[in-house]
């Protein structure tokens, strides 16, 4: 084991937003308290900001615009990674591993598509690499997976990862009201960003389950692996036929592994709004909070629960992973980085068994029921339940299906919309939840 540092830890934050600027203030007000957990002083050497310009709760001395040469500072032992983005964080955090630095970063999506990269250059440098705020906020999920769970067999994990879409789903599931009017509540509740699209067409959430996927498979998992649809496409009908079904409709992010035709296992990894039944855990998770659960061979069913946005609580996952850090500056060794020995495939979506609620306005004769019916067969999907609301012009059918190949529910759908006695497939949806 490595000789740990007998001085202070320099600590050098990139980025001075909403977590920045909490994690800078919890260094300062718990120096003292860091100081004891660690077992040295934590010391702010300087904060890399765009505008220096502007007036900060920092000492001025500590603000620069030149993030590269701060993270390369020598008596910088820890860079704590805030900017969000891709290539400079990337370029900034390769820079402070190849010198040395141990770095803790929250950004999912940078971590989504490189993880493999930068673990590998930490793996070099004898540094840590951690990253529990890129996945549910403050909630400790990462280092669940990667150390709590390292001797169980991890089978499953589905959550809510994004708070700005769960905000939306939940109010409009309580208020009735249709997705543009909640999605520009949540906007001027500053829940929404003012370009929304990387949490609700859920790329956000994609980041986050190839994260989540690579630790729990051993595997290395990127975000194209992951298959993604978002919320925007989401109706207050929608909602109103879930809730007559005892659902409402989660955005979930769901990796399994999954055995193929000849017990090959594989693995999927995916996020779609997806029907829940109220009876599950997650249905009663509401507002901007996350939740993740893991079923795991010997561990069974575990359930990891709160706020997974926002300065403070995001603040506190990282300064969690800091304090880790300098522990190991002061006491030598590191922490575990990713395993990958597992190199299971991803299974395309199509061979992924799901199960599908089809909502279609009908013609209200008789032999429609039939003629739908025989679409379904055609493609061994077994139904669950049908149901008709309405009558004559108004006349609606819902089906609910067992299990199926995606594929085959996705080519039955296409095949019901060319079907005469199908005026409009008006809402598909996936059911998860439920063991049928
Ligand atoms: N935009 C994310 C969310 C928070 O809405 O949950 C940061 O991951």
């Amino acid at each position: 084991m490595s000789e740990g540092l007998r001085r202070p830890i320099g600590v050098a934050v990139l980025g001075m937003g909403n977590v920045g600027t909490e994690v800078v203030r919890i260094l300062i007000e718990k120096a003292v308290d860091l100081h004891a957990r660690v077992g040295a002083p934590i010391e702010l050497r300087g904060v890399a900001v765009r505008d220096v310009a502007r007036d900060r709760a920092v000492d001025p001395a500590l603000i620069t615009g030149d993030a590269a040469s701060l993270v390369t500072s020598d008596d910088v032992d820890i860079v704590v990674e805030l900017i969000g983005g891709i290539d400079v964080p990337r370029a900034l955090i390769a820079s402070a591993l190849e010198h040395g630095k141990s770095v803790v970063t929250a950004n999912k999506a940078l971590l989504a598509d490189y993880t493999g990269e930068l673990a590998g250059i930490a793996a070099t440098a004898k540094v840590d690499l951690y990253f529990e705020a890129a996945v549910a906020g403050a909630i400790p999920v990462i280092r669940p997976l990667m150390q709590s769970l390292a001797g169980d067999t991890v089978q499953r994990v589905a959550g809510i990862v994004n708070g700005t879409t769960n905000f939306i789903l939940s109010a409009m599931d309580a208020d009735g009201d249709d997705y543009a009017v909640v999605l520009a509540e949540a906007g001027r509740l500053g829940y929404a960003e003012a370009d929304p699209t990387a949490d609700v067409e859920g790329y956000d959430a994609a980041s986050k389950a190839a994260i989540l996927a690579s630790l729990a498979f051993h595997t290395r998992v990127t975000a194209g692996d992951v298959y993604r649809e978002g919320i925007s496409t989401i109706t207050a009908d929608d909602l109103a036929s879930a809730k007559s079904l005892n659902c409402t409709i989660k955005l979930l992010a769901i990796c399994e592994r999954i055995a193929d035709s000849v017990g090959k296992e594989r693995i999927s990894a995916r996020v779609y709004p997806t029907l829940v039944p109220k009876t599950h855990p997650l249905a009663a998770v509401n507002g901007a909070f996350n939740a993740v659960v893991v079923e795991a061979e010997n561990a069974g069913r575990l359930m990891f629960y709160g706020q997974g946005a926002g300065g403070a609580p995001t603040a506190s996952a990282v300064l969690g992973d800091l304090v880790m850090a300098a522990r190991n500056k002061v006491h030598g060794g590191r922490g575990p980085l990713e395993s990958t020995y597992a190199s299971l495939s991803i299974a395309p979506m199509g061979d992924v068994l799901t199960r599908y609620y089809v909502s279609m306005r009908v013609a209200d004769r008789p032999g429609v029921l039939s003629a739908v019916a025989a679409e379904f067969s055609k493609r061994d999907v077994s139904i669950a339940t049908v149901r008709q609301e309405g009558a004559d012009e108004n006349a609606r059918l819902i089906v609910v299906t067992h299990r199926a190949p995606d594929a085959a529910l996705a080519q039955t759908v296409d095949a019901l919309k060319e079907l005469d006695a199908v005026a409009e497939v008006a809402s598909v949806l996936r059911l998860e939840g439920t063991d049928e």
